[in-house]
């Protein structure tokens, strides 16, 4: 078994000249699924222009759309240009939206820092012509800042819509067993409880999310040098309530590429892009391992693996470098 953890690919920038010359994608090109399913652009997803060339005239009907939340682990911006940044990406995203479509947007809120982003985005959201329809929380399992507050394990996710589109609503049950009893009504005639109307052991997924679990380098969906990734299932529930087979789903910030390896598990068609070449390059990796060993990610192992087998270890010490700590969370809950 190997251990060989990458650190974060965005700031490590002696890995990612050494790594660049091995990816696809320059900034400006896209890939083409050569099974005819989806397809990667490097790309900025604020520039209009190019993602609707990206998109084409695939009519896409759900946007899951995951932007660094303007917090110390990513480039951090004054509130103002990260809201102006924020509104370019959404009015792209609309422009290429089907006339009926969900929008969904992961972000954080800093509670060091008055909430921002978070707070600020839902009131920009008002003046954008989206309606808004649930407030979603996911529950991390590990959490920071403990000693004087409580502890932060919430992840947020808005959802909106454009015009009228469908949401399957039976699509999504979790694994949770209905235990509750009570809830009676009468249903012709006879006084029954919940446990005898309900079609299902399990209960539904609200917008209360406590049944997913975060990724971490144990996992086999696992991808190391990634250091924002979202968990395969919370994207899975997204699709299913949101879409069809064969829908075309769109996401401007691969990242690991959960959004489309989620698609290609359940049989969607996914346009995606990052404005990071190596981003984009993990993303076709993870689509192509996927369809030639059936695994999600990289546990104990990493995207480069051809490129770099072996990692150097710290001061040359000889011990394994530690996997990275996952530090979107680190820095969001401070
Ligand atoms: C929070 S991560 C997305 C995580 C992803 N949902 C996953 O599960 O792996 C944000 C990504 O957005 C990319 N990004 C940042 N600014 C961008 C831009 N202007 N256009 C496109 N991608 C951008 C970053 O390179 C990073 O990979």
């Amino acid at each position: 078994m190997k251990n060989n953890p990458l650190p974060r690919l965005d700031t490590c920038c002696d890995l990612r000249s050494h790594l660049l010359p091995h990816c696809r994608l320059q900034v400006g090109e896209i890939w083409h699924d050569p099974e005819g399913k989806h397809r990667v652009g490097c790309l900025d997803a604020t520039d209009a222009a190019v993602v609707a060339a990206l998109v084409g005239d695939s009519s896409a009907t759900l946007a899951i759309q995951d932007p660094p939340y303007n917090l110390v682990a990513f480039e951090r911006r004054a509130i103002e240009d990260y809201l102006d940044w924020s509104r370019r990406w959404v009015r792209a995203t609309y422009d290429i939206l089907a006339e009926n479509a969900s929008f969904y947007v992961w972000l954080g809120a800093d509670q060091n820092d008055g909430f921002q982003p978070l707070a600020d985005f839902m009131v920009l959201m008002r003046d954008e012509p989206f309606s808004p329809r649930s407030f979603i929380t996911m529950r991390n399992q590990r959490g920071y800042g403990t000693q004087k507050n409580w502890m932060a394990v919430r992840q947020e996710l808005l959802y909106y819509i454009k015009g009228d589109p469908h949401f399957n609503v039976d699509a999504e049950y979790t694994d949770i067993p209905k235990i509750l009893r009570g809830y009676y009504k009468d249903v012709n005639g006879v006084i029954t409880e919940n446990l005898e109307r309900g079609k299902a052991a399990t209960i539904r997924a609200g917008n209360v999310w406590v049944d997913i679990q975060q990724v971490f380098y144990r996992m086999e969906e696992n991808v190391s040098g990634c250091y924002a990734q979202k968990p395969l299932k919370s994207v899975e529930r997204i699709i299913r309530a949101s879409s069809n087979e064969d829908d075309v789903i769109v996401d401007f910030f691969a990242h690991s590429g959960s959004t489309l390896l989620a698609a290609e598990i359940l049989g969607r068609r996914c346009v995606t892009a990052d404005v990071d070449p190596l981003f984009c390059e993990i993303t076709i990796r993870r689509l192509e391992r996927y369809r030639r060993t059936g695994k999600r990610g990289w546990q104990n192992s990493h995207p480069f693996e051809k490129e770099i087998p072996e990692l150097p270890t710290p001061n040359g010490t000889g011990a394994p470098m530690q996997p990275p700590r996952d530090l979107s969370q680190a820095t969001l809950f401070g």
